[in-house]
């Protein structure tokens, strides 16, 4: 069974609440439960981990190290400044996909750089929760080829 740990970083755990127009009405807890329960159809592991603090999110990208087969991240804000999120994850190199719930793309001119996407096999916008599970599916399958 492969074992991915999903991040979420700032202000995802305010899901629900927070520009529904642009992020939806359901809560962060749904959001894991949704995983979750994808997961565990799909024969994957899954820890689900959110933090608000770029220092978290470096610790455990680099405690992921052996302990997981692949990571899945939403680095939040974090997408568009942190070099250190970014350095961390091509210290571990493990395989990894991010994920944003809305479309940064069509968005404001500062959303348009990642520095974590420049570590990422395959990035994901636009698609709400739906995009966790794609997410989950491509792990899955580029896993299977190792
Ligand atoms: C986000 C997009 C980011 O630009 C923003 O700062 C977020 C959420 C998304 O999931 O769409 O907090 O990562």
């Amino acid at each position: 069974m492969i074992r991915v740990l999903v991040i979420n970083g700032p202000n995802i755990n305010m899901l629900g609440i927070r520009e529904p127009d642009i992020y939806g009405h359901k809560d962060y807890k749904a959001l894991v439960e949704y995983i979750q329960d994808f997961a565990e159809e799909n024969d994957i592991k899954v820890e689900c981990f959110q933090s608000n603090h770029e220092g978290a999110i470096i610790d455990k990208i680099q405690s992921a190290l052996g302990k997981f087969d692949g990571i899945i991240i939403n680095p939040a804000a974090y997408t568009h400044t942190s070099i250190a999120i970014l350095d961390a994850m091509k210290a571990i190199a493990l395989p990894s996909v991010e994920v944003h719930l809305s479309d940064v793309y069509t968005r404001e001119s500062f959303r348009q750089v990642s520095y974590a996407g420049m570590a990422c096999i395959k990035t994901i916008a636009g698609k709400g929760f739906d995009g966790y599970k794609e997410a989950l599916l491509v792990l899955k399958d580029h896993l299977s080829k190792d």
